[in-house]
């Protein structure tokens, strides 16, 4: 497959700043590249060229799967934690972003504000990648969309449901399922609604694509009923834990366990971007249960992951 050359320097941040034909196009190269490394094949595109890693939050696999996917293109990538450089003492993104652009091919950064990431992008002459803000982690649900498809070939027309807090992945979700034609429903407390901008604009975007975005405010039978995907992520995300406590009263019953599982078409399946907490937002009998897909989505990351790098650091 010759990769488009028409992706090379643009920043990852939103889905929204991509076409629905551009974002299926992404996703046929991250199943290119799934099956490439498969078979063994090289699939060295980004050969001596640097991604650099900005992490001021956790993760397990957004790292390893960017570092090591960054690895079978062919290039190096470096981890840089938000506490041991100079970012961590307040030295301005403007100056980081020009620094690096001097030294880098591209930059995946997770952090809080997701004006930081934008500002970033604003200052770096080379790609910027998202790898989660307080506000929307699209390199996730661009593996959600991969794993759906290879296991119902299709996206469009089918029912998504997410259970829980109106948090950075509702909002992904509902930018991934507009784009694609999907029917969204998001099962949220009153209290921890989405952003009201995001959901307007997925509505609309769905509208056009034939495929809806409906908020089920306190209502998790509806959300899930018929429901082709189910779907859920933790109560309590990164940079929340002194409400942890509250949360945990406020989410009690957003859960996907066995008795949810049966409001949904027999053949749902269960997402999860992980990590996950057992007894709260799911049961371990559905995580471990043979309708979930959970693993294939973590494993997906790094393919939707390559083809974002690859597509975006190409040479012209
Ligand atoms: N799902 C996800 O982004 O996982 P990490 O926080 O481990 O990167
Ligand atoms: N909503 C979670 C996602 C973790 C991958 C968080 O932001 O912590």
């Amino acid at each position: 497959m010759e990769l488009k050359k028409d992706f090379v320097g643009k920043d990852f941040l939103a889905l929204t700043d991509f076409s629905s034909e551009e974002l299926l196009y992404m996703l046929d190269v991250a199943d290119y590249l799934k099956a490439e490394k498969k078979a063994g094949r090289p699939i060295d595109v980004l050969k001596g060229k640097t991604l650099g890693m900005i992490f001021e939050k956790s993760s397990t696999r957004t790292r390893v799967s960017f570092e090591t996917g960054m690895y079978y293109l062919g290039g190096y990538a470096l981890f840089l934690s938000g506490n041991d450089s100079q970012i961590g003492r307040g030295e301005p993104i403007p100056d980081t972003a020009r620094v690096l652009s001097r030294y880098l091919n591209g930059i995946m950064i997770r952090t809080f504000a997701h004006e930081r990431v934008e500002e970033l992008a604003r200052y770096a002459s080379i790609p910027v990648i998202n790898g989660l803000t307080d506000l929307l982690h699209p390199c996730q649900v661009m593996a959600d969309a991969q794993t759906i498809r290879e296991h119902k070939g299709r996206l469009k027309g089918l029912k998504f449901a997410f259970i829980g807090d109106g948090n950075n992945m509702a909002h992904s979700l509902m930018n991934m399922g507009a784009k694609f034609g999907m029917e969204v429903a998001i099962a949220c407390p009153s209290t921890h609604m989405p952003d009201k901008a995001i959901v307007d604009l997925a509505q609309q975007v769905a509208k056009e694509n034939g495929g809806s975005v409906e908020i089920c405010v306190d209502n998790i039978a509806a959300a899930a009923k018929n429901a082709d995907i189910l779907c859920t992520d933790a109560w309590t995300s990164m940079g929340q834990e002194e409400e942890k406590l509250q949360r945990q009263k406020d989410f009690a019953g957003y859960q996907i366990n066995a008795d949810l599982l049966k409001q949904a078409k027999d053949d749902a399946l269960v997402m999860h971007c992980l990590p996950a907490y057992r007894g709260q937002e799911i049961t371990e009998d559905v995580f471990e249960g043979p309708q979930s897909v959970i693993f294939d989505e973590a494993e997906n990351r790094l393919y939707a992951q390559m083809a974002v790098m690859a597509l975006t650091m190409l040479d012209k």
